[in-house]
């Protein structure tokens, strides 16, 4: 296919890019991923076992409260009526997460209303109060008081950053959601729901137009064929790999963590009997355990067996797959270096998380594409203007 528009990754930024060029356009889009398969890290998998969806690269629950954006998926999916909810081992109990009125009350074994509750927070984080706290640390204790933070933030934030909370900057957490109600929902979008056939299946309908060719295991950079010589130039590009790759890490090296799945098989039918369990304690050095059966209720799953993937957190290394910004200052600096050179780039658009260094959630990536679809690559498109 002689392409007009040339996409780098299929996650939902690339996705949605690709599908709106071609739908709406009708333009020859050719999607190159790396990997093989679509769907970037929202991609799930059957299980081969127990045929229990799986989610690859973490647990992803869809949640919007952008109409745009959900008017938009639905041409794709229905979603079911799923609502997120986690919990949290600490010290041999387990306790509903975000902290609300039944983490503390159970905590205080304590029937404490909601005033009182405040009051009583209130009171632990005066421990700190009017100082102007530098380390995460002490921004924890100052935020919620020592007692809710060294129980359920502490540890957990340490196993994240694999780094002492002391040593980490307090900008990392800006506030510490405390809810004084029993109110244990996770999210507070209007929608929210999974994908009622599973990811794979929504983001096949999104690439599924004759107008659109998707090459996997393709590496943009690699050489040949395919290669970014080939298009460097010619064909208009929608980039969402990492910046800093793009630019042969010229600027210097922009920094991720990441995180490590181990999955295991279970012969039992319910591990833990909830989707997802914190463990903020340090006796065991995982961060959450997953178990998918409970991401789907209303499918007829296997009594026999249950899937679980225990997670570990770290800095990444190079070669490893970029999940969360580190985001220092440093970051922040490098990025401005490469945004700079992004201004010297004609026939290339930067989009998605990995493009912009910025974490999306997957309803902020289709908005955003949207938003680039519109501003970007429609008005060149139409009406002959600057693609970038
Ligand atoms: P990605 O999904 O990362 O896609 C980028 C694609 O580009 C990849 O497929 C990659 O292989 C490809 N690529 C990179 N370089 C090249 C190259 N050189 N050549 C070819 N292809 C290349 N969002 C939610 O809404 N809810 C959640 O619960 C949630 N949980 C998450 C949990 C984790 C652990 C993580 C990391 C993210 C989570 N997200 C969640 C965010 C969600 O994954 C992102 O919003 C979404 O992945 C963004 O899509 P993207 O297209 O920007 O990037
Ligand atoms: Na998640």
């Amino acid at each position: 296919m002689q392409a007009d528009l040339v996409v780098v990754g299929s996650g939902l930024f690339g996705l949605t890019i690709a599908e709106r060029a071609a739908t709406e356009l009708g333009l020859n889009v050719v999607v190159l991923d790396r990997r093989g398969h679509i769907g970037g890290n929202a991609y799930t998998e059957k299980e081969k076992a127990t045929g229990i969806e799986v989610h690859v690269y973490g647990a992803h629950l869809f949640h919007t409260s952008n109409e745009r954006v959900w008017a938009y998926v639905n041409q794709f999916t229905s979603f079911t009526n799923y609502v997120h909810r986690v919990f949290t081992r600490h010290n041999g109990e387990v306790f509903p997460m975000p902290i609300n009125l039944g983490t503390i009350n159970q905590f205080l074994h304590a029937a404490l209303s909601p005033q009182e509750a405040r009051d009583w927070v209130r009171e632990q984080a005066g421990e700190l109060a009017g100082t102007d706290p530098e380390n995460l640390n002490d921004k924890g204790i100052q935020l919620i008081g020592r007692p809710l933070y060294e129980a359920f933030i502490k540890y957990y934030t340490g196993k994240q950053w694999q780094t002492d909370p002391k040593d980490l900057s307090a900008s990392i957490i800006r506030r510490l959601p405390v809810r004084y109600t029993y109110d244990s929902r996770y999210f507070n979008d209007t929608h929210e729901g999974l994908p009622t056939e599973g990811y794979t299946a929504w983001f096949e309908r999104m690439v599924d137009n004759p107008k659109i060719e998707v090459r996997l295991d393709t590496d943009f950079f690699a050489e040949g064929e395919l290669g970014r010589a080939r298009v460097l130039g010619q064909v208009p590009v929608v980039y969402t790999g990492p910046i800093d790759r793009y630019f042969d890490y010229a600027e210097g090296e922009l920094k991720w963590r990441t995180l490590d799945f181990e999955k295991e098989v279970l012969p039992i039918e319910d591990f833990q009997g909830c989707a997802v369990m914190n463990y903020p304690d340090l006796d065991v050095d995982f961060t959450r355990i997953h178990e998918f059966r409970h991401f789907h209720p209303e499918r007829d799953y296997t009594k026999d067996a249950t899937v679980i993937m225990r997670e570990y957190s770290r800095f990444a290394g190079r070669s490893d797959e970029p999940y969360y910004p580190v985001n220092t200052d440093e970051d922040r600096a490098t990025l401005l270096r490469y945004r700079d050179r992004v201004k010297e780039e004609k026939t290339i658009l930067f989009g998605g998380r990995l493009g912009s260094y910025k974490y999306y959630d997957m309803h902020m990536a289709i908005g955003s594409a949207l938003t680039m679809f519109e501003n970007k690559i429609k008005p060149h498109f139409v009406s002959g203007e600057a693609f970038v």
